[in-house]
């Protein structure tokens, strides 16, 4: 099966199984109780690719920074592998972690927070540069810092290399944090909500940035968000996450103008929409814990249509055509062959469990 516009090519940074476990404190705060663990990542399975984005969707708690965090190395993986340009990953010394973050860089929600707050902006990017090698003479460096500032339109670029972080708005300051990511030269932009701490009014500018540096750039970005109608907006495909597990995924449009999965239904309906009045929030955020049950569907207990199978029996992945992919006892079970040809692929294969 072909993959729809978008969703084919080779990935650049792929997860395979990718799961992690945190051991949770009992509640009485008397230390680590035995056995008792958080599936906060539970075999996730994605693909970036060059020029494209992926959306990763879900509520609060549901796993996505975590996520983020795992592909980056900077948690250590509990089961699954991470793979660049079609290599498994596993950076163990600080050598070979500086040689992947080159590759890897993450954009975090608080940009005020990101940057050093005792530091002019041209310090903490030149500081970039020089990690990395890529600081010549004083002048090539100055000629790198101002086409940096320029390619996330901050120009003129002295204007804004002499400040310190709290000079700038908030907008501008996440422009200077994609700037420093863009100084390591990435192949991958991991963009954990980006925008969501943002003025509504500015957040159109930096996603278009972003879009913009995508094509430009042919960068590979996981945009990582609560949103659902920004990720239609700006990734090709979405994913959809809950309670540690992807639960669908697809092309962004098919799957927002068609959501199959019943908790997918959820975040769309509750999306705010300028067309109703007010905005819907049915359901509860996911509840942090151990894996609801080791059988079954997570989101049994939230959904709307729960059958029997659901509490019983943990639900396969159907294929539902044209990179479209659910998990969910309401659809048709696709065969292994059929799931195995979509675009990102959903998690099919058992990752050992610690
Ligand atoms: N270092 C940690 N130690 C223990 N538990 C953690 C740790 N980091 C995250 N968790 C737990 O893992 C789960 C997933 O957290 P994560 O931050 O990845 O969610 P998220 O989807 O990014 O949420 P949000 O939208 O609020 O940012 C949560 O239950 C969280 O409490
Ligand atoms: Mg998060």
């Amino acid at each position: 099966m072909k993959a729809p516009d978008g969703l084919d090519g080779v990935p650049v940074l792929e997860a395979r199984g990718l799961t992690k476990l945190f051991k949770v404190r009992s509640e009485r705060g008397a230390g680590y109780r035995r056995g008792r663990v958080l599936y906060a990542v539970d075999g996730v399975n994605l693909a970036l690719r060059p020029g494209r984005s992926v959306a990763l969707v879900g509520e609060s708690g549901s796993g996505k920074s975590t996520v983020a965090r795992l592909l980056a190395h900077l948690y250590p993986i509990t089961a699954g592998e991470v793979r660049l340009n079609g290599r498994p990953t596993r950076p163990r010394f600080a050598r070979a972690r500086r040689a992947y973050a080159r590759n890897v860089q993450l954009i975090f929600q608080d940009p005020f927070a990101s940057l050093n707050p005792t530091h002019r902006i041209r310090y903490q990017l030149t500081r970039v540069l020089r990690l990395h090698g890529y600081a010549r003479g004083r002048d090539q460096t100055a000629q790198v810092l101002e086409d940096l500032l320029a390619r996330v339109q901050l120009t003129p670029a002295n204007q804004y290399l002499e400040k310190f972080p709290h000079e700038l708005s908030g907008g501008q300051l996440q422009r200077v944090a994609i700037a420093r990511a863009l100084a390591a030269r990435p192949l991958v932009l991991l963009a954990d909500e980006p925008v969501s701490m943002l003025d509504v009014s500015i957040r159109l500018g930096v996603l278009n940035l972003l879009a913009a540096l995508k094509v430009q750039e042919r960068l590979a970005i996981l945009y990582i968000t609560h949103d659902i109608a920004s990720a239609r907006y700006f990734a090709e495909e979405t994913l959809v996450m809950f309670l540690g597990q992807l639960v669908e995924g697809g092309p962004s449009e098919e799957l927002t103008q068609r959501p199959a999965h019943p908790y997918t239904q959820l975040l769309i309906s509750s999306a705010p929409d300028p067309s109703k009045r007010g905005v819907r929030t049915e359901g509860r955020p996911p509840r942090a814990g151990g894996r609801p049950s080791p059988e079954g569907c997570r989101f049994a207990g939230r959904c709307p249509h729960t059958m029997p199978v659901c509490r019983d029996t943990t639900p396969v992945v159907s294929d539902l055509g044209g990179g479209h992919w659910v998990r969910c006892w309401l659809h048709e079970p696709a065969s292994a062959e059929t799931v195995g040809a979509s675009a990102t692929r959903p998690d099919q294969q058992e990752v050992a469990r610690p």
